[in-house]
């Protein structure tokens, strides 16, 4: 696993766009880039940042795909808080050259659950997996919304929130955690885990002990996030302030081995 520490919440951003940009461009095949995508507060910086790439004419989004982590239930696509609003709102609907067809995100308004996550991951292995998965996680390690003790094996499914996330959510749905859905869509910790790289963003002091339990602890289901440590394509991006609970030496040595890393 690679853990990159940058100073703050802006240089982590820049970090992952550049690694972001740089492998699209370096991806020769006719084959599409295959592009895993979260929401949430974390990624909102390296998304600005690849716009902005984008409209620059460096980075074309024409041969990518993208595959969204979740999506909320019972939520229409045009509620300001669905995660398809989120995507195109913070996103998409700045590319210059992103095709809808290849927008891929779970329908939270599908009768058929069960169906609609089968499909979804046929369709994902219709393209020969995922190239890239960028992800950010909760304050319980949650990865996509696959809360504490779901299985690290799981592929999409209904899944349903906790208490915590609900409340941590409500601050996008008018602080009330009974305005949040109780379930969501989900990609599971396998179909990330599945993917060639994944990459994911932590930032901030109230993500310090995530941070500590994908890095350092255990790889146990309570930490769904800790399913990294057995992919050989993990990278952690995060700030100094997520290192907060890392012990010294786990600190010094990534800061060290990342020291004369090219990207
Ligand atoms: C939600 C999403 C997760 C995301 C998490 C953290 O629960 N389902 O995919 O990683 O929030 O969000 P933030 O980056 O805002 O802390």
């Amino acid at each position: 696993m690679r853990v990159v520490i940058q100073d703050n919440y802006e240089k982590m951003c820049e970090w992952a766009a550049n690694y972001i940009a740089d492998k699209i461009n370096s991806h020769k095949e006719e084959r599409p880039f295959v592009l895993g995508l979260p929401t949430g507060s974390s990624p909102l910086g390296v998304y600005k940042r690849l716009i902005e790439k984008n409209q620059k004419g460096e980075l074309s989004f024409a041969n990518v795909v993208t595959f969204n982590m979740d999506e909320y239930l019972g939520l229409p696509k045009e509620h300001d808080q669905s995660y398809w609003y989120f995507m195109h709102d913070n996103f998409f609907n700045h590319l210059t050259d992103m095709k809808a067809e290849n927008i891929n995100i779970l329908n939270g308004m599908t009768d058929d659950p069960a169906g609609e996550c089968a499909r979804y991951e046929e369709k994902i292995a219709s393209y020969g997996g995922i190239d890239l998965f960028m992800g950010g996680i909760g304050v319980d390690g949650h990865l996509a919304f696959n809360e504490p003790y779901t299985s690290l094996s799981s592929r999409t499914g209904e899944r349903i929130l906790t208490t915590d996330t609900r409340i941590v959510n409500s601050r996008f749905f008018g602080n009330d955690p009974e305005k949040v859905p109780a379930k969501a869509l989900s990609v599971g910790i396998g179909t990330v885990t599945d993917s060639k790289e994944v990459l994911v963003l932590i930032s901030g002091h109230n993500k310090a002990r995530a941070l500590a339990a994908t890095v350092e602890g255990a790889v146990s289901q309570k930490w769904t996030c800790s399913a990294l440590q057995l992919h050989n394509g993990a990278i952690i991006a995060c700030d100094e302030a997520a290192c907060g609970e890392l012990m010294v030496d786990t600190y010094k040595y990534f800061l060290d081995i990342e020291k004369n890393e090219r990207l």
